[in-house]
């Protein structure tokens, strides 16, 4: 690993007090990035800094607000004087059919997922400009395909895919790189409710090419790789980090 492509970098993380934002906080700050990590759990934000140091600044946000979302980009300006990376990683998943349940879970889906990451990426555009720098948005593999049971994530997430797209076309020219990376199962809080599931796992684990489901560690690399100058030719790219999982056509295993 080349160590310390971020020194003196700038990087903004939502959603960083855990999984895998947090796996992402652990590997800039290993890369000699100063932090501005934003997460409505500032318990979570708190304990984190205190393990990576000095270079960190924390702000509790929802990022389904704007003015929350500016005053994360404002703490980065004001402290470090600008911003390099942004991660737009918060996010909140939702299993359901259409007209099962609440239907307020429609909003909090896009309004966290979608909101959330259009909202950061238009706080921050003016200071990615200025720094020709780059946004890595956490897709997901329900960006790239449908789920069963899973629509309202699978819409927030496939509008991110192609708002990163269209995004990294519009700023390409400004110098400002847009990316997404599209995980598929990841251990985290998010998915701690299939720990009960084994048979679920088992599931994942056979349709996984490479066996196993991800850690946060495993996608935190392909984000710090699309932050990092190595990626500096790749633009507009949605990156599956799913073990191989998407290179399957969908039939089963034949024999
Ligand atoms: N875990 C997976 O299997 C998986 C797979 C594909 C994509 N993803 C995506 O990865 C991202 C991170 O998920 P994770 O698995 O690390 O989950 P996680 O629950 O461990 O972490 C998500 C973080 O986002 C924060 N958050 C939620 N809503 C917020 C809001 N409105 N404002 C600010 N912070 C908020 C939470 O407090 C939490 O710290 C999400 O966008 C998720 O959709 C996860």
């Amino acid at each position: 690993m080349n160590s310390n492509r971020f020194a003196g970098k700038v990087v903004v993380i939502t959603g960083a007090a855990s999984g895998i934002g947090e796996g992402a906080a652990r590997r800039f700050a290993a890369e000699g990035a100063h932090l501005v990590l934003g997460d409505k759990d500032a318990a979570g934000l708190k304990r984190l800094a205190a393990e990576l140091g000095d270079a960190v600044e924390t702000l509790e946000i929802d990022v389904s607000r704007m003015a929350d979302c500016e005053a994360l980009v404002d703490l980065a300006v004001s402290r470090f004087d600008g911003i390099d990376v942004l991660v737009n990683d918060a996010g909140v998943d939702h299993l359901g059919k259409l007209d099962e349940g609440d239907f307020s879970a429609f909003s909090k889906v896009i309004e966290t997922d979608l909101y959330g990451v259009v909202q950061m990426s238009r706080a921050a555009i003016t200071h990615l400009r200025a720094a020709k720098g780059c946004i890595v948005n956490i897709s997901s593999a329900s960006g790239l395909g449908g789920d069963w049971n899973h629509s309202f994530y699978c819409a927030a997430k496939g509008a991110v895919t192609n708002f990163t797209r269209a995004l990294a076309m519009d700023e390409a020219k400004a110098g400002v790189r847009v990316n997404a990376v599209n995980p598929s199962l990841t251990y985290t809080a998010l998915t701690e409710g299939m720990k009960e599931q084994p048979d679920l796992i088992a599931k994942f684990e056979e349709r996984i090419p490479i066996g196993r489901g991800a850690d946060p560690a495993d996608i935190a690399g392909a984000i710090a790789f699309l932050a990092s100058e190595d990626a500096h030719y790749i633009t507009g790219v949605n990156l599956p980090v799913d073990g191989g999982l998407s290179a399957s056509n969908g039939q089963p295993p034949l024999s």
